[in-house]
């Protein structure tokens, strides 16, 4: 197959919602990543979504509408809980997922076997001009392989995809740069399931009671349920080993100086650019969550570029605000593996 690189203009798109409602998979941008999008309400099309990621089937997918009124308008849940009107009304269009109780309108195929589904509302003006456009919800998980760095570019997604879909539209570059936010609702508290774009102090802002899900930071206990499929597998990482350092300026520096130099990358901040005489990848200033998080995956993606780099290490980010969901793909990324210097 060949896969074509569309535009977003008017035909293109067309071209791209025709290709969907034929039961294609087609890449999406986002203002968050990239996506796989297909008509989730057709089964033979959303098994093609995993097909093309190497997918497993009980990792669900989230649907993506182009207005609050396609919830109802297309039947995709038994009831919408009050404290995701709420969200939506704050959150939409956004970086916010919001799971609530499957109709049978919704193929299992789609949830993964479970008898929730997710939804989301994009604000990417290119990703509702497709919704609106193939005038069905979308399927879509991130366009990557399953288990590598989530796409932000047109690019990221041909080299993943590239003869395993016909068409991706190219949006340009994504403005959030990671996932977004994933909450889970029940008795009226809300749940992080996935931080992303909407970060939890904006939650709390707005609902009573937020919580967040110890696997967000923390590896699943042996025999533990993962409350999303999601966090049980092995995700955003590249080739390269990847090891997250903790520690201040100093000993950070010091630590990068002491790594042998032809296999090693250091992902650092801008502010370490000339204290550290290893190949560098910069994260964004350490005071700039936001930037960090927009360069994230195609800083992971760049380690795997470097010829013959085996091994990266990388600053351990803030935890603040959208720093959560860096820290939260950097924790996977790096198979939990922290080296500590406070503790050496
Ligand atoms: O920003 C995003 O959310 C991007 C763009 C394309 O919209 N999509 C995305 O999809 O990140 P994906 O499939 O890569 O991640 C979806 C996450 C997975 O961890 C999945 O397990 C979880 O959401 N999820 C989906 N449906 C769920 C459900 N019903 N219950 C619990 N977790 C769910
Ligand atoms: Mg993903």
């Amino acid at each position: 197959m060949n896969t074509l690189i569309l535009s977003t203009s008017e035909e293109d798109i067309r071209r791209g919602a025709e290709l969907i409602r034929a039961g294609g998979v087609v890449g999406m941008p986002t203002e968050t990543v990239y996506g796989l999008a297909a008509n989730a309400l057709d089964e033979n099309a959303v098994r093609r979504i995993f097909e093309a990621k190497g997918r497993p089937a009980d990792n669900p997918l989230i649907v993506h509408i182009a207005s609050f009124e396609d919830i109802e308008r297309f039947a995709l849940v038994r009831e919408i809980p009050p404290q995701a009107r709420l969200l939506a009304e704050s959150f939409w269009p956004g970086p916010l997922t919001v799971i609530m109780p499957k109709s049978d309108t919704v193929p299992e195929v789609t949830t993964g076997g479970l008898d929730t589904v997710a939804v989301r509302f994009p604000s990417d003006i290119n990703a509702q001009r497709l919704i609106k456009a193939a005038g069905v919800p979308l399927a879509a998980p991130s366009a990557n392989i399953s288990g590598s760095p989530s796409p932000t570019t047109a690019q990221h997604v041909f080299s993943d995809m590239q003869g395993k879909i016909p068409a991706i539209i190219d949006g340009g570059d994504c403005k959030v740069g990671l996932e977004s936010t994933v909450v889970s609702i029940k008795d009226g508290v809300v749940t992080v399931l996935r931080p992303g774009g909407v970060t939890v102090e904006d939650l709390k802002r707005v609902c009573e009671r937020v919580e967040v899900c110890d696997a967000v930071l923390n590896k699943l206990k042996d025999g533990e349920v993962a409350l999303s499929p999601g966090m049980k597998y092995k995700h955003y990482s590249p080739k390269a080993r990847v090891y997250l350092v903790k520690g201040g300026d100093e000993a950070f520096r010091e630590f990068a100086n002491k790594q042998a130099s032809e296999e090693t990358v250091v992902l650092c901040y801008k502010e370490d650019e000339t204290f550290i005489d290893l190949p560098k990848i910069i994260l964004g200033r350490k005071a700039d969550l936001e930037a960090q998080a927009h360069n994230l995956f195609s800083d992971l993606r760049l380690i795997d570029e470097l010829d013959g780099v085996k091994t990266a290490y990388v600053r351990f980010p803030c935890c603040e605000g959208i720093g959560m969901a860096v820290l939260n793909r950097l924790i996977r990324a790096a198979g939990f593996e922290v080296i500590d210097l406070e503790k050496q």
